[in-house]
């Protein structure tokens, strides 16, 4: 599974450093390339020429060292792996992954990579069980990054407990694990996807808006899961807090207009668009250059309708495969099937709004798919994450039912 993959092995300071040696070994005998980052703390337990001999690459421990290529070796490092593990991952390597401190080469690097990281935690019990190290653990986690272990005994401090690095070979494991998952759902590689997500702002004046509920929530995870399915993505996004998935490329956009513009620039060379973002249909016909002074008296906004994108999309279309999602409040098949026909999506994903469980800001969607020739298919609840793989299923079936 490993054989021919690019990984960025980073080693920071703690005693387990001496196992990520055998790391090496055993993921070069599988025919990997790896290419280590250690922090100036962990030289102090392990050489970098051991390491340099163990993955016969050059060893990069310092941003400013005498570079080893003539790239700007942080971010070409961080562009050629296939996937990232810190082993073993110390307290302060979690907290600054956190903040986006990047003060050495390995910090750094980990904010330029693109591709999945995974971090083998190695430390006291005491500090590991510290809520501190146990929230950035959790904001790890919820940005998909996957944490191994830590694995339970006898501690290089003297005590027992968890913290104990895992073991190099269940740290392979994991790794065999997700790309023999990634492999199996590559459905979507080669293919462009483009994703729209969040609501769009429309400007009254410098200070106030008009917008909508939508968090993102549901058009990060659709963006996830055609990356994880091996498609190159590009997000077109209106203001989110939620945190880019990665591999991801994300375009950030405000209004329905510039939304309207990022997206058509890209459509001729897509091969997928899903359109969940809550788009404003309407805007102030007039934008005040100075913020509106507050009155007694009462004030008329006068709105004109935005363009449509998907409606766009349905007329230019050619080959390109297109996903809308509607968002109703009553008769939600009927007027998904109306709004499916009119704006000649392939795939319309209707949700009732109304819903505990569904829509705007949830974790979770109840939603129904209605395909073009027809048929329908009721999800039970479930995270967005998982209705977005579900998509991602159904078109692969449909396009190789194209195929045949
Ligand atoms: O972001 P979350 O908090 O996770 O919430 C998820 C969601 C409720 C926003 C999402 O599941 C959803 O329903 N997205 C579509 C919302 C919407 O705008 O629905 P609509 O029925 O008004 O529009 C139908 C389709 O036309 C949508 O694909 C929309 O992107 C598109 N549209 C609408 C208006 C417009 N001017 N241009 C468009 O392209």
């Amino acid at each position: 599974m490993l054989s021919g993959k690019t990984i960025l092995l980073g080693v920071t300071g703690g005693i387990a450093a001496y196992k990520s040696v055998e790391i090496v070994s055993r993921l070069r005998k599988q025919g990997a390339e790896v290419y280590v980052v250690m922090t100036k703390a962990a030289t102090e337990f392990v050489t970098p020429l051991t390491f340099r001999s163990m993955s016969a690459n050059p060893v990069y421990t310092s941003l400013f060292e005498e570079p080893k290529t003539w790239n700007i070796e942080h971010i070409s490092l961080a562009e050629q792996v296939d996937a990232s593990l810190i082993a073993p991952a110390t307290a302060n390597i979690l907290a600054k992954m956190v903040t986006g401190i990047s003060d050495d080469f390995l910090s750094t690097v980990l904010l330029a990579v693109r591709t999945p990281i995974f971090v083998a935690p190695a430390m006291n019990h005491a500090m590991y069980h510290h809520p501190a190290t146990q929230k950035n653990l959790e904001i790890l986690r919820e940005r998909d990054i996957r944490i191994i272990g830590p694995a339970q005994g006898f501690q290089a401090c003297g005590s027992e407990g968890d913290g104990r690095m895992s073991e190099p070979q269940d740290i392979i494991n994991v790794l065999e694990d997700y790309f023999s998952q990634s492999r199996q759902n590559r459905y979507m590689s080669g293919k462009k996807v483009l994703v729209t997500a969040g609501g769009t702002r429309e400007p009254i004046d410098p200070v106030r808006y008009i917008g909508n509920f939508s968090t993102g929530k549901m058009g990060y995870a659709v963006a996830q899961a055609f990356a994880e399915a091996g498609a190159q993505v590009t997000l077109v996004s209106a203001p989110s807090e939620i945190a880019v998935p990665s591999g991801v490329e994300v375009v950030s956009i405000s209004t329905a207009e510039e939304m309207y513009t990022e997206v058509l620039r890209r459509f001729p060379e897509q091969d997928i668009v899903i359109k969940a973002a809550a788009v404003a249909d309407y805007r102030p016909v007039v934008r005040e250059t100075q913020k509106m002074k507050k009155s007694n008296q009462s004030v008329r906004l006068e709105l004109v309708p935005n363009p449509d994108i998907l409606t766009t999309l349905g007329q230019k279309k050619q080959e390109q495969f297109l996903v809308g999602f509607a968002a109703e409040t009553q008769n939600p098949l009927d007027n998904g099937w109306e709004k499916m026909k009119r704006k000649k999506a392939d795939i319309l994903i209707v949700n009732d709004v109304t819903l505990p469980g569904a829509g705007f800001g949830t974790d979770t969607n109840i939603v129904t798919f209605l395909f073009a020739d027809g048929r329908r298919r009721d999800l039970p609840q479930m995270s967005k994450l998982e209705i977005a793989r579900q998509l991602v299923e159904e078109i692969a079936h449909l396009k190789s039912k194209t195929k045949e």
